[in-house]
């Protein structure tokens, strides 16, 4: 039995993240942990809210809340839409807990310990009518390259050149719109990235089975150079810095929320400490395999700063084994956008249809080596064609048939013949394949084995036909739907990762109780066997529903698809 460590990225506190979110992390994370534990490891998947930072402050103080207030609702709220979705989280925790805040505070003194932490002075833009420190894009102005008038202290979205707030023309605060800045001198802690360059570019260099799209970011940013880079912030809300003259400071988000990954841990084990124990997965944890899940824009972080914290730390905690990252999930060719409510949010979502159509088409379309463009016409494509006339007509003929012909129970009887012995054999090389896939997780690839499956059942039922056998030979009718039925269990088991709500739907009808269904033994002979004749068949109604042309336009319409 391997033990498996997953985390997928955290996501941020405000707002309710919509599919590109879920599709770049979560859910990728979610298939993988199933599939895993299905096949008997022991698994514990990891996620949490990433609650601290500006957005959060601006967000609360927008709803009227204290910052620790609203993050407690909106947490709640996170983690019950995720719950809604399946997402099969060990615990989701919260980067403000109290094991994060000393968690954080505990490496920040180890690096220092080990001479990695540097108090430097720096210039931070001060707004008398906010009566705070701006950070960098909560500064407003104007472009000096391109003239925009709306560029951020960090950058200009228009020409998305990288600024410095100081570089802005006429600049503003984003909070208030005040005029009334100035630049003031603060002491911040510098993390001495340039130090530990050769170490990150050392492991970096070790991970040779890791996806290009990863490696090849680490490495653009190791060529570039690792800058120092200051770990804390002019704000109130955030893990405090426990040193003489830094009490009016945080630690940056940045630098607080993957160190979240193992908090979430140590609360995971604080509520069961008798049962549980986080150092096993986190402290000289060699025999831990660790994988995490990202959008590519994440990917600095956890090659770059986060494995930096972990190394300079000098103490044995567990570095990731594996990254699997995302490319975008667009929206009618244009960007989701939290803050212009662009797209489909997840709660919106499950209001139109159950989270296994969107976790199907989402996995089956995942911006794996490339973007992936949403829209409803697409999505309802593959719900039609996919699960509706595929595996759902499939699942659909083989249980009317047996309930008008066979009294709704499996039939004994007959021998499997020569299409038997076929359809095994192609289901043998298609199971090791989805199996392989699903291990190296390629999901588009491990997906289109599954739809190969499917169409293989109704291709096996056309075939055989056993509405016209029955008429000389009901033996081999009897086998021929039986035939079909263990493809119906093993295609639920099979799909259980994915669409883990209709899974469990159909081994339910079939008598079966287990919340996680075995992995089968992949030799489809004796995979075939595992639904016993005489087992009744309980009520089952339609899987998938289609979406017809009409209302593809209806909530193109509704969710704004116009590109933009
Ligand atoms: N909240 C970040 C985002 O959504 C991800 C944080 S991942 C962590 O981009 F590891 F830093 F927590
Ligand atoms: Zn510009």
């Amino acid at each position: 039995m391997a033990r498996i460590l997953v985390t997928s990225a955290l996501p941020y506190i405000n707002g309710i993240k919509h599919l590109g979110n879920l599709v770049g992390s979560m859910l990728p994370a979610d298939i993988y942990a199933r599939f895993e534990r299905q096949r008997g490891n022991d698994v514990l998947y990891i996620c949490a809210t990433d609650e601290h930072g500006t957005p959060a402050e601006l967000a609360a103080r927008e709803e009227g809340l204290e910052v620790d207030e609203y993050c407690r609702q909106q947490q709640q709220i996170q983690a019950d839409i995720y719950r809604q979705f399946d997402l099969s989280f060990d615990h989701f925790g919260r980067s403000s807990s109290a094991e994060n805040r000393e968690l954080t505070q505990h490496f920040c003194r180890r690096l220092d310990d080990n001479g990695l932490i540097e108090e430097r002075t720096t210039q931070q833009v001060y707004s008398k009518a906010d009566q705070r420190y701006l950070p960098d894009r909560y500064i407003i102005g104007t472009c000096p390259h391109c003239q925009y008038e709306a560029a951020r202290g960090d950058q200009c979205e228009n020409c998305t050149r990288v600024l410095d707030p100081t570089d802005l023309l006429e600049p503003r605060s984003a909070i208030s719109g005040s005029t009334d800045l100035e630049l003031r001198e603060t002491r911040h802690l510098f993390l001495l990235q340039s130090k530990l360059a050769g170490r990150l570019e050392k492991w970096i260099d070790q991970q040779t089975d890791w996806p290009i799209l990863v490696t090849s970011i680490a490495k653009k940013w190791l060529k570039e150079g690792l800058h120092d880079r200051g770990i804390t912030r002019d704000l109130s809300w955030g893990v405090p810095v426990d040193r003489k003259g830094f009490e009016d400071k945080v630690f940056y988000v940045w630098f607080d929320a993957p160190i979240e990954y193992i908090a979430a841990t140590q609360e995971w084990a604080n509520e069961e400490p008798e049962e549980r124990d986080w150092r096993s997965w986190w402290y000289e944890a060699d025999d831990v395999r660790y994988v995490q899940f990202m959008a590519k824009d994440n990917v600095p972080f956890h090659t770059i700063s986060f494995p930096g914290t972990i190394l300079g730390s000098g103490e044995p905690w567990k570095m990731v084994s594996y990254i699997k990252g995302f490319n975008w999930l667009t929206y009618y060719g244009g960007k989701f956008s939290t803050s212009r409510k662009r797209g489909v949010f997840m709660d919106r979502a499950l209001e139109k249809f159950p989270a296994d159509y969107w976790r199907y088409w989402l996995i089956a379309n995942a911006p794996e080596s490339d973007d992936t463009d949403f829209t409803f016409k697409f999505f309802a494509g593959g719900v039609n064609k996919d699960l509706a006339d595929t595996f759902g007509n499939f699942v659909n003929r083989c249980w009317k048939f047996t309930q008008s012909r066979f009294d709704g129970v499996v039939p004994e009887g007959g021998q499997p013949g020569e299409a038997e012995r076929q359809l095994a054999a192609v289901l043998d090389a298609k199971m090791a394949a989805y199996t392989a896939h699903l291990e190296e997780m390629r999901f588009r690839k491990a997906l289109a084995d599954l739809r190969a499956m499917w169409v293989l059942g109704n291709e096996y039922l056309t075939h055989a036909a056993p509405w016209k056998v029955i008429k000389e030979d009901p033996e081999q009718a009897a086998m021929m739907v039986r035939t079909g039925m263990q493809l119906i269990r093993l295609f639920a088991v099979l799909s259980w990762p994915v669409i883990p709500s209709t899974s469990l739907r159909v081994l339910e009808a079939l008598g079966e109780k287990d919340e996680i269904p075995a992995w089968p033994s992949g030799s489809a002979v004796d995979d075939l066997q595992a639904l016993a004749p005489g087992t009744p068949l309980g009520e089952l109604g339609i899987l998938f529903r289609k979406i017809p042309p009409e209302e593809q336009e209806s909530l193109e319409l509704e969710f704004g698809g116009e590109s933009g």
